[in-house]
């Protein structure tokens, strides 16, 4: 018997970026109370989410998506044609390799790459799947509280910084375009966690963090509009 979500019911999620870190936890945790999983990797090779699999067969689906590569969203699209998700949720991102280097300092090359995975991708993958999601249904992606416009009084970590405003950006964008539409839309500030990305510094374990954002992402069924929030649910200042 599976553990019931809050709201009673278990749903089906299409989770892209879940091969390690914060996807991967989240895989785990839905999968834990019940709901089936797509999840994406990049590539084809084997990553810890396929251990997961075995696990959970018949639950857990495992697709390839590189977010940067507007033919795979296309494909995966094609390939999931006629199913229908309660949530997508879009956690894939990165960080510029040299995160003390300031607008000043890093090379075009790097702040494209950081710009085109983190804002620019994300919302492909969101404009290209928003079909398989229901009418009613959730569609998420991971920002970060580093987004913030309004919190940004000590500097810090520049580049990655806009990526992910530039991405709350496109979010108001896109809930602008489809306002009076049932979906609920989520940008999540998970807080600074031990990962690759974030770090053994962070003062947040995965498993302090993860299960309070699905939390929050599940209380958003239902409540249709945009909402930038903190693992608590908390409003985070744009
Ligand atoms: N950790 C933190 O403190 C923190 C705080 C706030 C927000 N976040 C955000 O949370 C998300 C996950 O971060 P994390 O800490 O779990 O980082 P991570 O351990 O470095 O994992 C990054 C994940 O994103 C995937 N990814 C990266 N580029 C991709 C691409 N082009 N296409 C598809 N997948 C791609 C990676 O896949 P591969 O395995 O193929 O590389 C991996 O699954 C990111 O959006 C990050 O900005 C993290």
């Amino acid at each position: 018997m599976h553990k019931l979500t809050s709201h009673g019911a278990t749903g089906a999620l299409l989770l892209v970026g879940a091969s390690r870190g914060l996807g991967l936890a989240m895989a785990v945790e839905f999968l834990a109370r019940g709901w089936s999983v797509v999840g994406t990797v990049r590539g084809s090779g084997r990553t810890k989410l396929h251990d997961l699999a075995d696990e959970y067969k018949g639950r857990l689906e495992i697709e390839s998506l590189d977010i940067t590569q507007t033919n795979e969203i296309a494909a995966l699209r094609e390939r999931l044609s006629g199913r229908s998700f309660d949530m997508l949720f879009v956690n894939a991102g990165t960080a510029n390799d040299n995160q003390g280097e300031t607008i000043a300092d890093v090379s075009t090359e790097e702040f494209v790459r950081v710009m085109v995975t983190n804002a620019l991708s994300p919302m492909r993958v969101v404009e290209g799947l928003q079909d398989l999601v229901s009418g009613s249904g959730v569609i998420g992606v991971m920002s970060s509280g580093q987004g913030s416009v309004g919190n940004n009084e000590k500097g810090g970590h520049e580049i990655y910084r806009g990526s992910k405003a530039a991405l709350n950006m496109y979010m108001r964008s896109y809930a602008a375009r489809h306002a009076g539409e049932a979906r609920a839309l989520a940008l999540i500030a998970p807080g600074w966690i031990r990962t690759e990305l974030g770090g053994p510094d962070a003062p947040l374990s995965i498993g302090e963090s993860i299960p309070k954002v699905v939390d929050v992402l599940v209380a958003q069924q239902g409540r249709p509009g945009l909402r930038y929030l903190d693992r608590d649910g908390n409003a985070v200042p744009w």
